[in-house]
């Protein structure tokens, strides 16, 4: 598939998924904003995508304040004339269980995420709307903001925060024909190398050259950082341009379109619902299928 002409920025491309974003993009004939805290990083890229014949150029500045967003897309448009692609992919975890969470941990995520999500999106949207010709606002967002996950107030938070911007922007641009959606994807990168379900099967992989195992391709959805970039490649296309509103799935074998909330069970009392009466209806009525959360842990086969 081919970008011919489209200018894409992808936040936190110096490594990992977003490095991954910025060479497909680039691949398929988009010019390519690289953005990184790590200079090195966004030099390293940069170098790397026109050495393969591709266009890019860096802006290192950390993700999260208006300034970077503005400097984000005055880059694009001065090297490159216009805006069209807009991948938030900036982030870091500080993971605690709630009790042991401090108020630099649970900001610092919020800020880079989700804050960071939507100074770059109202920035990208701004140029968008001026240039009047549509545009792809790609914000990433995860298992835990979907479900929740142990340890992960701050990051569960800002991704379904980042959901649910998804859900109201894909309604406010549909006229400027700027489509938004979230990517979920799972990808062996540095964020998710230390996790104890993958760490030894990730290890075992990257030893033998091997790919990785069905039940980790398949099952738990888990693959390489390329694996991911196919999706990110078809939302920035002209085929994907009726796509909007949704929250996509991807990693190793699996591609997704996961849910949204929506009500399971309703039922009605007439003048509303005491507390006596929710208590005598819920266990056979409304709440007889309770929700499951969290992310469910990877079927991992019997040794
Ligand atoms: N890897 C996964 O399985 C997975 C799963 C769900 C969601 N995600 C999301 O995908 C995105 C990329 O994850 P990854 O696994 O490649 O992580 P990673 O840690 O390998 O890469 C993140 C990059 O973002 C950069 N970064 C961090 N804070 C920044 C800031 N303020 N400004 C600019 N750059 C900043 C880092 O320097 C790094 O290069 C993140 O938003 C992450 O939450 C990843």
């Amino acid at each position: 598939m081919k970008l011919p002409g489209k200018v894409a920025i992808v936040t936190g491309s110096g490594r990992g998924l977003g490095l991954g974003y910025a060479r497909a993009l680039a691949a398929a004939g988009a010019a390519v904003v690289v953005n990184d805290l790590d200079p090195a990083a966004v030099d390293a890229a940069v170098d790397e995508i026109v050495k393969a014949g591709g266009t890019a150029t860096g802006l290192a500045a950390e993700v999260g304040s208006t300034q970077t967003a503005d400097q984000l897309v005055e880059t694009a448009v001065r090297a490159f004339g216009r805006l069209d692609v807009l991948i938030t992919n900036a982030g870091i975890l500080r993971d605690r269980v709630l009790w042991r969470m401090t108020d630099d941990d649970f900001d610092a995520v919020i800020r880079v995420h989700l804050r960071g999500t939507f100074t770059c999106a109202r920035a990208a949207a701004v140029r968008m709307r001026e240039q009047g010709e549509g545009g792809r606002l790609i914000l990433v967002a995860s298992p835990a903001g979907q479900r929740g996950n142990f340890g992960q107030t701050n990051y569960a938070a800002a991704k379904a925060g980042i959901a649910a911007m998804a859900r109201t922007w894909a309604m406010e641009l549909a006229r400027a024909r700027i489509t938004v959606n979230a990517v979920v994807p799972v990808a062996a990168t540095e964020m998710t190398r230390t996790i104890p379900a993958f760490a030894p099967v990730l290890a075992e992989a990257e030893r033998t050259g091997e790919p990785l195992p069905p039940w980790v391709r398949r099952d738990a959805g888990l693959g390489t950082v390329d694996d991911a970039t196919g999706l990110i490649t078809f939302l920035a296309s002209d085929a994907a341009a009726e796509i909007t509103g949704q929250a996509i799935g991807v990693g190793g074998d699996r591609l997704a379109l996961w849910s949204h909330p929506a009500e399971k069970t309703v039922a009605f009392a007439d003048g509303g619902w005491t507390a006596d009466e929710i208590a005598s209806q819920w266990p056979t009525g409304v709440g007889a299928e309770p929700e499951t959360y969290g992310i469910p842990a990877p079927p991992a086969p019997e040794s």
